[in-house]
């Protein structure tokens, strides 16, 4: 017997783990070549907004699944956060000493009430609410998640965006003494995402400080971490201190490390494959006690919030505009 078939690794996850290593070296190039990096995003040229209608059963039959869940050891100790290193057991180590309080977020851009406030402030008011998502990873592996937080909308509102305030920009924390990661210039730090402002409005759009009814852990983005679940994750920013309305489509972070791979939109699409990789199906971690021996299952377009999201997406070549 083989040492692959001892550790009962199926050939499934042997590509996955190709994938990211090879994700892995992409950074690393990066790293090595920053005149390689390529700036702003893929696209000038926003498509214009749909008005996508959506009843408020629609909605909610997306703020939960039946599927099993995966293990809070898992979602805690398997990450992506490059800020504290790119293995995936490295943020569970090295992002306890990120300190999460207290904690400021600056809101700005176009909106009416611009302000530098405390985190306790942002969601005072605002009612917590349990959301239970699929996350779908651009590498292949995918969880189901329990989160705690708020949605995205709520908070938003209260700064009064403009009509000039057609996307969102998201900036994470970029501490170099307490982040370890940062000393390599794959990204082009801070850590940056955005949203089309109907996307950021959409009720399914949320904002975690929480999972499985406890504070969210550092290494998954606390103490406040974007959720876009019909999105790959790399969208889902982690570590949130600025959110900024902008009237252009804003550059974001793996965007700008290599746009033909990772584009602004990036809604999970099974019939579009990675360049480097098929999007058909996914391992996912959920329902076992090894995550090893996870299940392989189809990729859902939207990643099965078809329902809910099309809509936004209504006459967008989906092929072009990834
Ligand atoms: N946010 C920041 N600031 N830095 C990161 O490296 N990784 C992204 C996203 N948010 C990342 C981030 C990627 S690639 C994924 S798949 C998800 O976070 C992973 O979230 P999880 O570790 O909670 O599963």
């Amino acid at each position: 017997m083989s040492l692959r078939d001892a550790l009962r690794i199926r050939e499934a996850e042997v590509t996955d783990e190709t994938v990211y290593r090879d994700r892995r070296r992409l950074l690393a190039l990066m790293a090595a070549a920053p005149a390689l990096g390529l700036a702003g995003c893929a696209e000038a040229e926003p498509p214009p907004p749909s008005a996508a209608r959506l009843t408020p059963e629609q909605a909610r039959s997306g703020f939960r699944t039946d599927e099993a869940l995966t293990r809070y050891e898992d979602i805690t100790t398997y990450n992506n956060f490059y800020e504290f290193g790119t293995g995936k057991s490295d943020p569970s180590r090295a992002a306890k000493t990120l300190r999460t309080s207290p904690w400021t977020v600056e809101v700005g851009g176009e909106c009416a009430k611009p302000g530098r406030i405390a985190l306790e402030d942002l969601l005072r008011g605002v009612v917590d609410e349990a959301r239970i998502y699929r996350l779908r990873c651009v590498e292949g592996w995918s969880m189901v998640i329990p989160w705690n937080g708020v949605p995205l909308a709520s908070v938003l509102r209260r700064f009064e965006p403009t009509s000039k305030a057609k996307y969102v920009a998201f900036t994470t924390l970029a501490d170099r003494e307490q982040m370890p990661g940062l000393r390599f210039r794959s990204i082009n730090w801070p850590y940056r995402e955005g949203l089309r402002i109907d996307e950021a409005m959409h009720p399914l759009a949320f904002l975690a400080t929480g999972l499985y009814g406890k504070p969210l852990p550092q290494q998954n983005g606390a103490p406040l971490r974007l959720v876009v679940p019909w999105k790959y994750g790399f969208k889902s920013i982690k570590s949130i201190v600025e959110i900024r309305f902008v009237e252009r489509m804003p550059a974001t972070a793996w965007n700008q490390l290599q746009p033909s791979e990772y584009g602004f939109f990036s809604n999970v699409n099974p019939a579009v494959d990675h360049p480097r990789w098929s999007q058909k199906t996914e391992r996912r971690i959920a329902g076992t006690s090894n995550r090893l021996i996870a299940n392989r299952i189809d990729t859902l377009p939207f990643n099965g919030y078809a329902d809910q999201v099309a809509g936004l997406y209504a006459g967008m070549d989906l092929r072009r505009w990834y």
